[in-house]
């Protein structure tokens, strides 16, 4: 990549100028400045240097830029000072050209990589719960887990994508006893919405429990049936857990999700759980304290984490510890473990990953916890037990009704475009306050802007291949007429070309940083870049020489959006 070879540039002219700097490494960025007229690529580097050696930062970029034109790369046109000691580069046109061409030639490998061959990911991501509603933090979860799995894929990683689901725990002996009491397994095979059917049940069970106490104990002691394994309270739970699970396939077939290649829940980790416990109480990492059993850490970094209750009940914790400790066994001891829930869960992540370095499962960077806020309605916080609960479905309902003021054939698609990129265009810890107007918005940052541009592009793209015009790229010929101040005679580079070639450094940082919001916000980038183009040229035109080189760009473009449009999970639509 252009950018790895101007930072080597620039520590090979350090190292060669100030040999006396002694550092393994040189902290310093290389980015692309805000504004593209001042280079298209800068440095920071004289100033992080300028304080070790004493020196101003604009004699030290001057020193620099003096080696550096010793031996410039052929396509880099110049390199200068800007600011207080910014060093600048610029490309010459043809850098530009070639890279469409690469665009083309590479099509949907374009910015795909081998940064993780032989590295193996884990994404354990969605984990609904059996017999409670998918909440819209389990869909935040399932669109970002399902998305980074996709980057970390085309970056190389070996990627298991994993759905923990919570079907073991206390709940089930609530369920049970609202079954029992206000139901019947008849009546839920009967019932056309299975899975509201349970919840309502469970729902009921929490308003019952509230005015009468003996609820809670009869749970517990239906709870504690199943976890002998008494035949009827197993009907019930493997009932439930069928129903369940087939509501949570036409939920991730509708969200156009990749499936799952594992789906284990709370409930196969139960029988690894003793071994765990064994193993941190024989390696001293966990201690008892009034009948539980605990993690305490160092300086008190993090509160107590709670192992085993006074009561010999396990917790999600030890969970969590079996989970990861069969993963390491089945997939090998450097397996990457990413976990996507939502941000209520940072502090138990935080006191798992320490616990499983003392207990050294791991080496750092081995364990991500990437986490999610929450969806704002005006109804405010959602809770299952209240039973004041958005359902999903309603939430995609409502979108593809909109959506279909845009496009009623495509109306699914355009909704959960919507629905997805509304999720995926910020860091994903923010919350979210749910507007509906700017999620379909076919002008602003939406998931239906891009689709729209992309299917622009292609309809583009059919108008010139009727005119027979084939994409063509003729390099050599733009440079001849560049100068160092730039270009006058209409040869000037669109910032579309600007700034496309640089998709894989974007898809390359989502997957270093775990982020799948730089690769939103660089497609709503290009689209506006399209656009700019689009209204400024008349691509498609035989008579102009130019014609050939315009639908490669817009060939390259449409590329692109595509290859980061499939990265987000969001559907191609070829017309809208
Ligand atoms: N079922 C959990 C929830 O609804 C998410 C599970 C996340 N994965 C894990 N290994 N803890 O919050």
């Amino acid at each position: 990549m252009i950018k790895e070879q101007i930072k080597n540039l620039i520590e090979k002219s350090v190292r060669s100028l100030y040999s006396d700097i002694q550092d393994k490494e040189i902290y310093f960025t290389v980015e692309h400045p805000a504004d593209l007229s001042h280079g298209d690529y800068s440095s920071n580097v004289s100033l992080i240097l300028s304080k070790k050696l004493g020196l101003s930062p604009k004699e030290v970029a001057e020193k620099i830029i003096l080696e550096i034109n010793k031996s410039l790369p052929e396509n880099i046109l110049k390199v200068n000072i800007a600011g207080p000691g910014f060093i600048n580069f610029y490309f010459k046109n043809d850098f530009f050209l070639e890279n469409i061409k690469k665009i083309i030639t590479n099509g949907e490998k374009f910015g795909s990589s081998e940064l993780g061959k032989n590295k193996k990911v884990l994404v354990d991501y969605s984990g609904p719960n059996i017999a409670k509603p998918f909440t819209v933090g389990h869909l935040r979860s399932t669109i970002i887990g399902d998305v980074l799995a996709n980057i970390l894929v085309f970056l190389g990683y070996k990627v298991i994508r994993d759905n923990h689901l919570g079907d073991w725990g206390t709940q089930f002996g609530k369920q049970m006893v609202a079954i029992e009491k206000w139901g019947s397994l008849e009546a839920l095979e009967k019932s056309e919405n299975k899975v509201k059917y349970l919840v309502d049940l469970y729902v009921k069970f929490h308003e019952e429990s509230e005015k009468d106490i003996s609820l809670e104990d009869l749970a517990r002691n239906r709870f504690a049936d199943l976890e002998r394994g008494e035949k009827k309270a197993r009907e019930m739970y493997d009932t439930t857990i069928k129903y369940s699970l087939e509501y949570f396939d036409s939920v991730y077939k509708r969200l156009k999700v990749n499936p799952f290649d594992t789906t284990l829940g709370e409930s196969f980790y139960r029988e690894y759980m003793k071994g765990i416990l064994d193993e941190l109480e024989k390696r001293g990492v966990a201690r008892e304290s009034e009948g539980a059993l605990a993690v305490f850490f160092n300086d008190e970094k993090f509160p107590p984490f709670l192992i085993r209750k006074a009561n010999g009940s396990t917790l999600y914790a030890t969970s969590d510890l079996a989970s990861d400790k069969y993963r390491l066994n089945t997939y090998g001891d450097d397996l990457i473990i990413i976990n996507e829930t939502g941000t209520e869960q940072i502090l138990h992540f935080k006191q798992l990953f320490e616990t499983e370095k003392m207990l050294g499962w791991i080496k750092d960077g081995q364990r991500v916890h990437i986490s999610h806020g929450m969806y704002r309605f005006k109804e405010g916080k959602m809770s299952t037990r209240k039973g004041n609960v958005i359902w999903l479905e309603e939430i995609i309902d409502e979108a593809v009704n909109k959506a279909r003021e845009i496009n009623s054939d495509v109306a699914e698609e355009v909704a959960i475009s919507a629905i997805k990129f509304n999720d995926l265009k910020r860091e994903s810890k923010q919350d979210i306050n749910f507007d509906w107007k700017g999620i379909l918005d076919l002008r602003g940052d939406s998931g239906p802007y891009l689709q729209y541009y992309y299917a622009r592009a292609n309809s583009v793209l059919e108008k010139a291949k009727n005119e027979n015009i084939k994409a063509e790229i003729k390099i050599g010929k733009k440079d001849a007429e560049q100068n160092e101040e730039g270009d006058e005679k209409g040869n000037e580079i669109s910032h579309l070309e600007k700034i496309i070639y640089y998709f894989p450094e974007v898809v390359e940082r989502a997957g270093k940083e775990y982020s799948p919001h730089y690769i939103a916000t660089y497609l709503i980038e290009i689209a506006g870049a399209f656009n700019s183009f689009y209204a400024k040229e008349q691509i498609v035109n035989r008579d102009d020489e130019n014609s050939a080189y315009r639908v490669a760009i817009t060939k390259a473009f449409s590329i692109v959006m595509k290859n980061g449009l499939n990265l987000l999970g969001i559907p191609v639509l070829e017309k809208m």
